[in-house]
């Protein structure tokens, strides 16, 4: 049986986390989309046309360690703003969303645009400072250098332009369950997720 759970909010708010203690925990698949905008910005650093990148990703493009660099996540956001990007990459979101199993899909317009009808969603955030410092430490522990300051920058950067943008702009859609991770743990905020989801099915 299909059964999708949707999981948006900004850079490093514990999406990811998440919603990989939430497929494991129900048993279900799980799709970063974020990825998919990641690839194609990567493909644009060389100078290859965004439209003609997202037309012809492939599966393979999504398996590379490069795509988590702040560059690659700088681009991604630039290209996400294309409505024709956005759209070359809707059908393969919306076939994975309705895979039999269940399925969790996280990004910023997931609950909004690519699965309106979502059995579950939630919008996970925290302050623009406790998600910079978290992706600073991701960084650091990556060995790439950097500051505090250039990553806190970076995120408010990219959550301006993935809120402001005409299409998909990232926002929780009206029936999404809210979890702020300010000041949460893994665990609660995972608990929170379960929780919030087991009540959807319920
Ligand atoms: O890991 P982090 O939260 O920093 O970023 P991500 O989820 O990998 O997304 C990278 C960028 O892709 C975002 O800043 C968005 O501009 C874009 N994106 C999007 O527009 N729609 C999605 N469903 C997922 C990501």
């Amino acid at each position: 049986m299909a059964f999708t759970i949707a999981i948006d909010g900004p850079a490093a708010a514990g999406k990811g986390t998440i919603s990989k203690a939430v497929a494991a925990h129900f048993g279900f698949a799980h799709l970063d989309t974020g990825l998919l905008y990641r690839a194609v910005g990567a493909k644009t650093l060389d100078g290859t046309d965004p439209i003609a990148a997202s037309l012809a990703l492939v599966a393979e493009d999504l398996d590379n360690d490069s795509l988590r660099s702040p560059e690659v996540a700088q681009a991604a956001s630039r290209v996400a703003v294309i409505g024709e990007v956005r759209a070359a990459l809707v059908d393969f979101q919306r076939a994975f969303a309705r895979r039999a199993g269940g399925a969790v899909l996280d990004g910023r317009d997931i609950g909004t645009v690519i699965c309106p009808n979502a059995e579950a969603k939630l919008f996970v955030t925290a302050s623009a400072e406790v998600r910079a410092e978290r992706r600073y430490q991701e960084l650091i522990a990556k060995g790439t250098q950097t500051s505090i300051e250039t990553v806190l920058a970076d995120v408010r950067e990219r959550d301006a332009r993935d809120r402001d943008r005409a299409e998909a702009p990232m926002v929780a859609a009206k029936d999404a369950v809210v979890i702020d991770t300010s000041s949460l743990g893994i665990e609660d905020a995972v608990a929170a997720a379960i929780a919030a989801i087991e009540a959807a099915r319920a």
